[in-house]
């Protein structure tokens, strides 16, 4: 696959075939994000990839702090949205919303089944593969640029083995439990999940085809 196709196919899939990855797969998609660039190469990232009983026990940890309201307490370690939306933000994350709930048949006002449909983030979307990628707090902000750039090339490396993915910053809010599960160092700060594996192309849900801009609309060629 080229890369403007890799880029173009990649899409966010949210229910997954339970078909196994196999490691060296994953492993080179890793070495390929390896090559993403860093500020003075510093390469800030860490990943933890799960499968099996580990995976499981984090989707049972994350799912029994909701049913028994521990999760109330949690907090992100950073913002990643803000706390006021405005145009044309707005509109275009409520248009997701609204996709993908009219796909799955959930009504707005169900909250039940929306509920429901938000927690499939924490059974990583039926996938075999999860992926866990950190960052050492101390640094500055603007490692969160570097952390971009790696991620987004799992995701694009992803594609090229034939492979789906979706980010998912709903597990940030767990960083305790991932914490203890995965025996982050003191310093380490949860960025971002990554749910991996092969897509369900019959799901409902995966037919979510969101709207991009075209480059005029944010670009601005000058002489
Ligand atoms: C850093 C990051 C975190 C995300 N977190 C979630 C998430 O927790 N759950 C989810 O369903 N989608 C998540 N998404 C997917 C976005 O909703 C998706 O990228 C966006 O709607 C654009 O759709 P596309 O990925 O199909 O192009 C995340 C995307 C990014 C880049």
């Amino acid at each position: 696959m080229d890369v403007y196709n890799s880029l173009i196919s990649r899409r966010s899939v949210r229910r997954f075939l339970s078909k196994e990855v196999d490691q060296s797969k994953i492993k080179k998609i890793l070495e390929g994000a390896a090559f993403a660039p860093s500020g003075h190469n510093i390469q800030p990232w860490h990943v933890y990839i799960v499968t099996g009983d580990k995976k499981k026990k984090i989707t049972d940890e994350i799912i029994n702090s909701i049913e028994n309201g521990e999760a109330k307490n949690f907090k992100q370690e950073f913002d990643y949205y803000p706390t006021e939306w405005y145009e044309p933000y707005i509109s275009r994350r409520r248009a997701v919303g609204f996709e993908l709930y009219k796909l799955l048949g959930i009504a707005k006002d169900d909250y039940d089944a929306r509920n429901k449909q938000m927690q499939e983030n924490f059974h990583f979307f039926g996938a075999p593969v999860g992926m866990f990628i950190t960052m050492d707090r101390r640094l500055a902000e603007g490692t969160f640029i570097d952390l971009g750039m790696f991620i987004q090339s799992i995701l694009v490396g992803a594609r090229g083995e034939g492979l789906h993915t979706c980010g998912q910053v709903a597990f940030t809010k767990f960083h305790t439990i991932l914490s203890k599960e995965l025996e982050f160092d003191e310093n380490e700060m949860l960025v971002c999940g990554v749910s991996m594996g092969y897509e369900d192309e019959d799901a409902p849900e995966n037919k979510l085809r969101v709207e991009k801009l075209k480059h005029d609309q944010f670009s601005t060629f000058i002489d």
